[in-house]
């Protein structure tokens, strides 16, 4: 077995990473776990990857063993792809209307820092009233939007060993369905879904369709022949 740090302060990611690794040999091991409080990172890149990147490197550093991070978001086609890197706390930050979102328009000036965890349940629902009414009176084929989820992989010393990336494409609904998932899924109705959303899939189907699902089924291989190096093996 490799011991695999997962860093995240959020939950529904974590129960979907231990979901995706069942069949490796791999263990993956939470913030929890270690029993330590997961060290601060500004998350300022202007892309997922830069995000996703960084985070993998300071949490490596941090758990001294190889080291798996998300960065993720949604973006809006209608709104020039925001929320974009600012999804988790779009409702609080805002960049101006019409800014394009830097995660998905490159090259667009903007930074943001994400302070104290603050409570993720009301965050998501204000960023879900915020999102209904960003696109309140646009038609349904006005609101199609993205799901991206880039994974990081570092190894114990902090270098990154690989990221990987995936989108679900979607449709954003007119009202909340489902209590599944986590964050925007109560409106977001995948591509194959069937007309439901994300939140009223059951955990597997969500697994199948969704951005975090594909970027892992990405790494999987790679996943599966660690360590390269033997002396990192444990147990
Ligand atoms: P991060 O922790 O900075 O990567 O923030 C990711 C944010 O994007 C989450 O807090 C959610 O708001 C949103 N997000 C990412 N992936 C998902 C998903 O699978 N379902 C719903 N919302 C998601």
């Amino acid at each position: 077995m490799i011991r695999l740090f997962f860093g995240t302060s959020n939950g529904g990611k974590l129960r979907e990473l231990r979901r995706l690794v069942a069949g490796l040999p791999v263990e993956v091991i939470s913030p929890e776990d270690l029993g330590r409080p997961l060290p601060e990172v500004v998350e300022d890149g202007l892309t997922f990857r830069e995000n996703a990147e960084k985070k993998a490197a300071a949490f490596a550093r941090f758990a001294g063993t190889w080291a798996l991070a998300d960065d993720s978001g949604l973006c809006v086609d209608l709104l020039a792809g925001r929320p974009g890197v600012y999804s988790a706390r779009w409702s609080e930050l805002d960049p101006p209307r019409g800014a394009a979102s830097p995660a998905c328009a490159l090259g667009e000036a903007g930074r943001c820092e994400l302070g104290a965890e603050g409570s993720r349940g009301l965050r998501d629902e204000r960023n879900n009233d915020k999102l209904l009414e960003e696109l309140a009176g646009v038609p349904d084929d006005r609101r199609g939007a993205a799901y991206v989820a880039v994974l990081a992989l570092a190894r114990p010393d902090g270098t990154i060993q690989a990221s990987v990336e995936g989108d679900c494409r979607g449709r954003i609904g007119r009202a909340r369905r489902g209590d599944g998932g986590f964050g925007y899924d109560p409106l977001f109705l995948p591509e194959g879904g069937e007309g439901r959303t994300m939140a009223e899939l059951a955990p597997e189907e969500k697994d199948a369709v969704s951005h975090r699902g594909r970027a892992f089924r990405a790494l999987r291989p790679l996943l599966g022949q660690l360590p390269f190096d033997k002396s990192e093996r444990q147990g």
